[in-house]
Formats: structure tokens, C-alpha cells, sequence
């Protein structure tokens, strides 16, 4: 397991004296966090599965056609997890592009899938000109749609590169209670970051309308008119020793990471005893909800 560091950026600073920290800052926050964590992500996303055994990245792939589908973009494709499974399943048959703003996290992926049939840009998923209008069959997006901030351009650039009849998949946060302890969870991370930074929450990573089913609807609805979208949703678990989860489990929250060593120390107990009631026989259990966002474009 990784070393945790606690984050200390101008974004978390401007968090800790009341303010509101600017859209650079976010961004600066971002990158830094990814790059003394690189592959954070699917560290804890690749091992939480759901009843029938995929975790999200195997979900979010099956909106892919390979008969029908040409060109695939993974955008904010991190360390790669998705990019590598799709270039396995489909990569004879589809081109895959993926684009992330970190450095560290596309020489993770670069280093796992070394292909150079797979093109991977540094780039703002709010500004993708490399990218030709018109060109993209499928969209995939893993847990990173909810960071994006300003949201609406991001959406522009999806509508303006996909073709007639594409679709853009993304795995966003699901509903709090519907994974059992995941409220418990998420408001007891949240409630040790609140005691070093009173504004979490409130100010929080990316824009807070994709963090619910009825905003991101209708943000989604206004971006692509005429599209179908549908919401689903899925709990994905992870059972182990509640000590290792609860790191695990924390690595997950971008919050967990401003927090001082002896307070995540704590916190890290508090989600370990967590787990263990939720789990039996000596084991911990993890559960997290996640909705998957499918919006099919109509044919013109
Ligand atoms: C939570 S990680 C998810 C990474 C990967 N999709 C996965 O699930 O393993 C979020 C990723 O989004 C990227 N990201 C966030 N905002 C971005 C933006 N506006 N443009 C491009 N990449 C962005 C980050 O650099 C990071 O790699």
C-alpha cells in the first residue's frame, strides 16, 4: 500500500481560510493529488464487484458494439484501467483514443497498454480541437464526470465530437443510501475533513449538479436535445480485513487526502470498525453505489 501524504494546495487553502477557491485551483488540487497518487482510482474501483461479479469498469464496457462501434474515446482515462480493458475486448475492431489533463496518470496507462495503435493526449476534456467533429461512435467516462469544472463545455466538446446515433457512458456517483454504510461513510469522511476544512461539502471537486440524478438529467438533456438517456444503478462491493479496506476504501475520496496524519489515523479506525459491522466472520465489507449514465444521440 501507497504512502499517504496530506495534499497541500492553494485549492485547500483557499477551502481552509472560508473562501471559494477559483476553477485553476481545482485544477492545480487535481493534478496534484494525481500525481502523488497516480492509479488511485482504480486501485479500490477495480476490486469492488456487483451480484454478478463485474466491477465498473466491465459494466461501463458493455455499452460498446464492437460490430457496430468504430471509435472509442476514454476521456479522463487515468492510469488506463478502461482503456486496457477495452483495447482487449475490442481492440481489433475499434479505434480508442483516451485523454486525460494528468501526466502521471497517462504514463501509468501508457506503460500498461503500450500499443501505439492507442492514442493517448494530454488535454482539458473542456478544450479536445485534436479530436475532428463527428468522429466518435462511444464515450466512455469512469468516475470522472463529477470533477469537471465548468461542466457544460465539457458536454459541448462530447456533443460536437460524437456522431449521429452515438452514445456517452459514464459511471457517476449513485444515490447515497442505497449501498448499506456508504451514508455512514461518506459522512464520516466527510465529517473528520470538515473539523481541518469547515467548507468541504459545500465547495466540493467539480460541479455538484452531475452528483444527482435529476440535475445531471437535465444538464445532459439541455447538451445533447433529442438524446434517449437513461440512469442505472448498481451497488458494487469489496470484502477483506477491515483495516486494509478502510485504506482502501478512504484512498477512493479525494476529501480523505487534505486530511493531517493523525486525524486520517482516526479516521481510518472509525471506517475499519465500520466495515467490520457491515461484514461477518472477521471480514469487512465495503459498499458503494454508482449509477451508470447512458445517453444514446438520436440519428441527426
Ligand atoms: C477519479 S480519476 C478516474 C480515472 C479513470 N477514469 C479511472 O476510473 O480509473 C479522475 C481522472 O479525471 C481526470 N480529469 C479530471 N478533470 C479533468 C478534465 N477537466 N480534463 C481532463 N481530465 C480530467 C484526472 O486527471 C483523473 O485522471
Amino acid at each position: 500500500m501507497q504512502q499517504v501524504t496530506h495534499i497541500d494546495t492553494p485549492w485547500s487553502r483557499r477551502l481552509q481560510r472560508g473562501e471559494r477557491p477559483g476553477r485553476a485551483e481545482l485544477r492545480e488540487h487535481l493534478l496534484e493529488v494525481h500525481r502523488q497518487h497516480p492509479g488511485f482510482t482504480e486501485a479500490c474501483a477495480a476490486r469492488c464487484r456487483d451480484a454478478s461479479g463485474r466491477n465498473s469498469y466491465e459494466w461501463l464496457a458493455e455499452v460498446v458494439d464492437p460490430v457496430q462501434h468504430r471509435t472509442l474515446l476514454d476521456l479522463a482515462c487515468g492510469s488506463g484501467a478502461l482503456t486496457a480493458l477495452c483495447h482487449e475486448r475490442f481492440g481489433g475492431h475499434v479505434a480508442l483514443i483516451g485523454v486525460d489533463m494528468s501526466v502521471d496518470e497517462l504514463a501509468l496507462a501508457r506503460r500498461r497498454v503500450p500499443d501505439p495503435v492507442v492514442v493517448l493526449h494530454r488535454a482539458m476534456a473542456q478544450e479536445m480541437g485534436f479530436i475532428a467533429d463527428d468522429s466518435i461512435d462511444v464515450v466512455i467516462c469512469h468516475w470522472a464526470l463529477t470533477l469537471m469544472d465548468p461542466i457544460e463545455p465539457v458536454l459541448a466538446e462530447l456533443r460536437r465530437v460524437l456522431r449521429p446515433k452515438g452514445i456517452l457512458a459514464a459511471i457517476v456517483d449513485g444515490e447515497l443510501s442505497t449501498a448499506p454504510g456508504y451514508d455512514e461513510l461518506h459522512h464520516l469522511i466527510y465529517g473528520w475533513v470538515q473539523r481541518e476544512y469547515p467548507g468541504y461539502g459545500e465547495i466540493d471537486l467539480g460541479d455538484r449538479r452531475v452528483r444527482t440524478t435529476a440535475a445531471l438529467t437535465e444538464l445532459v438533456a439541455n447538451s445533447f436535445p433529442g438524446a434517449n438517456i437513461g440512469i442505472e444503478a448498481a451497488v458494487v462491493n469489496q470484502v477483506g480485513p477491515p483495516d486494509a479496506l478502510a485504506r482502501e476504501a478512504a484512498g477512493f475520496f479525494y476529501a480523505a487526502f487534505l486530511l493531517s496524519p493523525p486525524s486520517r489515523t482516526r479516521m481510518l479506525s472509525e471506517i475499519g470498525a465500520l466495515f467490520a459491522r457491515h461484514g461477518h466472520g472477521g471480514l469487512g465489507r465495503f459498499s458503494m453505489p454508482i449509477n451508470r449514465l447512458v445517453v444514446r444521440l438520436p440519428q441527426a
